[in-house]
C-alpha cells in the first residue's frame, strides 16, 4: 500500500505526527524501525534555524536510517518561512517541508503562527505558494478540524493549500479549542478527503491499528498520522501494517520491549553527547543526564501495563543514567536474567 506526495513514494498507511520534545531522531529512528511510512521533526521556528539558534539546528538533525522524513516549519511571515524551508532544502537530506497551522500554543497563535493561520486562507495560500516558489521539495501542511465548533476552517484551508501549491494536508481532526482532547470529527474528514485532490493524512485519538484501520475506512484518508497512541509503543506502525494486509497482530515480548528501551536510550545519549555545548557542562549536567531527563514522557510510556509502574514513576527524577533507568525498568516489569539474556541476542542481532 502507497501513497504519493507529489514525486515522493510513500510506502505504508501509518505516519508518524510531529510532537514538541517527543519527537526527536531518535524516538524517529525507532518508529521508522518498526515500520512508520513518514516521519517529521517537530516544529521548527522558521527565523530561530536562520539565525542558526543551536536548540533549532538539533531540532532539523535527520538520519538516513528514518526516511522519508519532513522539517516542519512554523512561523507566519511568508519570506522568512521561504528562506527557513531554501536553507532546510539546502543543508538537511530530508524528503518534505510541512508547515504548521495548527499549533494552538498561545504563545504561538498570539503571534500569528500556528493555529491562527487557519482563520485566514488567503494567508494560508500565501505562505504555501511562497514556500513552494522557494524550494523543489513537497510542500505540505498541517493543520486542525478549526478554530473552534462554531469556525471548522479544515477546509477552506485545505483548499488554500491545494490553491497554493500543497501536495498533501495532514489535519488533526480536533478543533484548537478542544486543545488534545475530545471527539474527533471523521465526518469533516471525510469531506476534506472528497474535495481534494491532493493526499489527505487523517489524525487523531489513533491508539490501535483496529482504531487506525476504522478512521480510514470511514474517512477514505490516504494515511493514518499517529501522535501519543506511538509513545512507549512504536510497534503500533508495524501493527497496523500487519492489520491492513490482513496479518495477524503481535504484541511485543518482554525481551522486544526491553530491547526497544534499551536501544532507545542509547540513541538518545548518543543524540545529546552530538549536541552538549560548554553551557551544559558548566552546569554541571552530563549529556546522559540530560538525555535521560528529555526521556522523562516516553520512559512512562514504555511503563504502561508493568506492576510496577507507580513505584517508577516515583523515582523518574532520579534516573540519570542508562544504567539505573532500566535497573529501574526491569523492576517495574519485573524482568529476570533469562529476558536480560534474550535482549542482548535480540540487540546483537539487530
Ligand atoms: C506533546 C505534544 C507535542 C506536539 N507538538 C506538535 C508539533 O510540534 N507540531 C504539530 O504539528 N503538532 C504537534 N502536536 C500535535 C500532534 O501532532 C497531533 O496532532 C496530536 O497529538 C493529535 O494526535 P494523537 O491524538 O494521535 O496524539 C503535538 C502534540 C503533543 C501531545
Amino acid at each position: 500500500m502507497t501513497f504519493q506526495i507529489d514525486q515522493l513514494t510513500v510506502h505504508g498507511v501509518a505516519v508518524l505526527a510531529p510532537m514538541a520534545g517527543m519527537t526527536d531522531l531518535s524516538f524517529r529512528r525507532l518508529c521508522a524501525a518498526e515500520g512508520c511510512s513518514l516521519v517529521y521533526t517537530e516544529l521548527v521556528h522558521a527565523r530561530l534555524l536562520l539565525q542558526g539558534a543551536h536548540r533549532s539546528l538539533q531540532n532539523v538533525e535527520v538520519g538516513a536510517d528514518e526516511r522519508p522524513v519532513g522539517v516542519q516549519l512554523y512561523g507566519h511571515d511568508p519570506a522568512v518561512l521561504a528562506d527557513a524551508a531554501a536553507w532546510v532544502e539546502e543543508n538537511i537530506e530530508c524528503d518534505l517541508i510541512d508547515l504548521n497551522m495548527g499549533c494552538p500554543v498561545p504563545k504561538i497563535v498570539s503571534r500569528g503562527a500556528g493555529a491562527a493561520i487557519m482563520r485566514d486562507p488567503a494567508l494560508v495560500e500565501r505562505l504555501v505558494r511562497a514556500v513552494s516558489d522557494a524550494v523543489s521539495l513537497p510542500v505540505t501542511a498541517k493543520t486542525r478540524s478549526g478554530w473552534d465548533d462554531a469556525e471548522l476552517n479544515a477546509l477552506p484551508v485545505g483548499k488554500a493549500v491545494e490553491q497554493g501549491g500543497g501536495k498533501a494536508l495532514a489535519v488533526h481532526a480536533r478543533t484548537r479549542a478542544q486543545r488534545h482532547e475530545g471527539p474527533v470529527n471523521w465526518e469533516l474528514l471525510a469531506q476534506i478527503k472528497a474535495e481534494l485532490s491532493i493526499p489527505v493524512i487523517g489524525n487523531g485519538g489513533v491508539t490501535t491499528p483496529e482504531g487506525a484501520l476504522a478512521m480510514r475506512e470511514a474517512t477514505g484518508i490516504d494515511a493514518v498520522m499517529v501522535g501519543r497512541g506511538a509513545l512507549g509503543n512504536p510497534w503500533l506502525f508495524g501493527q497496523i501494517d500487519d492489520l491492513w494486509h490482513g496479518r495477524p497482530v503481535t504484541l511485543p515480548t518482554p525481551a522486544q520491549r526491553r530491547a526497544m528501551l534499551v536501544r532507545h536510550l542509547a540513541v538518545a545519549k548518543d543524540g545529546f553527547e552530538r549536541w552538549a555545548t560548554r553551557n551544559t557542562t558548566r552546569r554541571g549536567k552530563t549529556a546522559e543526564g540530560r538525555a535521560m531527563a528529555f526521556l522523562r514522557g516516553h520512559l512512562i510510556r514504555y511503563m504502561e501495563g508493568a506492576p510496577g509502574r507507580d513505584g517508577f514513576r516515583a523515582r523518574l527524577n532520579e534516573l540519570l543514567t542508562v544504567e539505573a533507568v532500566l535497573e529501574a525498568a526491569d523492576d517495574a516489569w519485573g524482568w529476570d536474567d533469562a529476558v536480560r539474556a534474550e535482549t542482548e541476542s535480540l540487540l546483537a542481532a539487530a
